[in-house]
C-alpha cells in the first residue's frame, strides 16, 4: 500500500500508552510511517495543539485510541469525559477530512443499555443505541460527531477490553488471585472479553481492506472475541487458566448480582455485539474467546515466572 507519491502511507495514533494505542503501534508498524502520541506528547483537551500535530504530519490514516475511560468517574467528571470522548474525536475526524485521511476510532458496547432482548440476540451495528452511562453517551455522540464529519471512517466497537499491561479485569483478578481468600463477582452481566492485541490486528487487516475499496465501506463495525460469558464466568476462566501462578493460593470465586456491586455508572446486563459484519465487509474471524484470554494470560505469565 502506497501513497500517491509513492511513499508508505503515514499514520497518526493518539493514545498510543493505552491497551489498544500500545497494540497498535505494534500492529501497524510493516504498515506505513508512524507518529503515535501519549498524553506526554498530545494532550487532546487541548484541541488547538491537536489539530496543529495532525496539519504538521500530514496522516493518510489518523487512529485515536485515546478516550476517557473511567466510566464511574465520568459520572461526575462530566466535561472532560465529553471533551475527551465527543470535542476530541470530532476535531480530528474534521481534520481527516480536510486532508483526505482515514479516521479510525473504536466504540463500545456502552452505547446500548438494558437487559437481553427476548431472544437473547447479539446487538448489530443498526441497533437503536440507548447509552447505559455518561460515559456510553459521549462515545456515541463522538460515533456520530465521525460518521457525521469524515466521509473516511471505520469505528470498531468492542467491548470488555482485556490486554498484559494496562488497566482492566483479566489484571485486577490476576492479583486478587495473588492474595487469595473470597472474590465475588458480578454474574448477571453477559458480554464478550476482546483483547487489545486482537483489536489491533484486525484495525490493521481492516484499514488495508478499506483503503483499497475506498469510502463505501465507511461505517461502524462490531468486533469482539466470539462467544459471550458473565465476569464471574470469565473470572473462573481466568482462574483455571492462571493456576500454576498462584500453586498455594486458594482464592475462591462467589457469584453476585450486579445490586451487590453498586457503582456509579450503571452497566447493561447485555453487551454482546454481533460480528457478523466485520466478517462479511472485510473477512475477519471473530477469535475464539477462551483462545485469545489464554493467549493473553500465558504472555503474563511469562513475565511473572521468570
Ligand atoms: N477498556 C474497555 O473495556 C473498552 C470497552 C469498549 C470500548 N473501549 C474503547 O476502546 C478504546 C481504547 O480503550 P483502551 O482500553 O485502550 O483505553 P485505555 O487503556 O484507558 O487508554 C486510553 C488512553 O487515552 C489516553 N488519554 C487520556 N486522556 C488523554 C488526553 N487528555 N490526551 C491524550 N490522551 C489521553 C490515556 O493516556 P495515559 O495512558 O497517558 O493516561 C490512555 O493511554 C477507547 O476508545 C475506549 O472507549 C474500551
Amino acid at each position: 500500500m502506497t501513497r500517491d507519491d509513492g511513499g508508505p502511507p503515514r499514520v497518526f495514533i493518539t493514545g498510543s500508552r493505552g491497551q489498544v494505542g500500545w497494540e497498535l503501534r505494534r500492529a501497524l508498524a510493516p504498515f506505513g510511517v508512524i507518529e503515535a502520541h501519549d498524553l506526554d506528547t498530545l494532550d487532546l483537551l487541548d484541541e488547538r495543539a491537536a489539530r496543529e500535530a495532525v496539519r504538521k504530519f500530514k496522516p493518510d490514516v489518523i487512529i485515536n485510541a485515546a478516550a476517557y475511560t473511567a466510566v464511574d468517574k465520568a459520572e461526575s467528571d462530566k466535561e472532560t469525559c465529553r471533551l475527551l470522548n465527543t470535542a476530541a474525536p470530532a476535531a480530528l475526524a474534521d481534520e481527516a477530512e480536510k486532508l483526505g485521511a482515514w479516521m479510525v476510532h473504536y466504540s463500545t458496547d456502552y452505547v446500548f443499555g438494558g437487559n437481553k432482548d427476548g431472544n437473547g440476540r447479539p446487538r448489530t451495528e443498526d441497533d437503536a443505541p440507548a447509552p447505559a452511562n455518561y460515559y456510553g453517551e459521549t462515545k456515541l455522540a463522538g460515533d456520530m460527531a465521525i460518521r457525521e464529519r469524515a466521509s473516511k471512517h471505520l469505528i470498531f466497537r468492542t467491548s470488555w477490553v482485556y490486554a498484559s499491561r494496562g488497566s482492566n479485569f483479566l489484571l485486577t483478578m490476576l492479583r486478587l488471585f495473588e492474595k487469595g481468600g473470597e472474590i465475588r463477582v458480578v454474574d448477571d452481566q453477559i458480554g464478550s472479553p476482546t483483547w487489545a492485541r486482537y483489536l489491533a490486528d484486525v484495525t490493521a487487516m481492516s484499514l488495508r481492506r478499506a483503503m483499497e475499496r475506498g469510502p463505501r465501506v465507511s461505517g461502524v463495525y462490531n468486533v469482539t472475541s466470539a462467544g459471550s460469558v458473565s465476569w464471574f464466568g470469565f473470572a473462573g476462566e481466568i482462574l483455571e487458566y492462571s493456576r500454576e501462578m498462584f500453586p498455594a493460593v486458594d482464592a475462591v470465586l462467589l457469584p453476585i448480582p450486579s445490586e451487590e456491586y453498586p457503582t456509579a455508572a450503571a452497566r447493561p446486563k447485555w453487551s454482546v455485539l454481533s460480528a457478523d459484519k466485520a466478517a462479511r465487509v472485510f473477512g475477519i474471524r471473530a477469535v475464539p474467546r477462551k483462545d485469545a484470554a489464554r493467549l493473553c494470560i500465558d504472555e503474563v505469565k511469562e513475565r511473572r515466572l521468570k
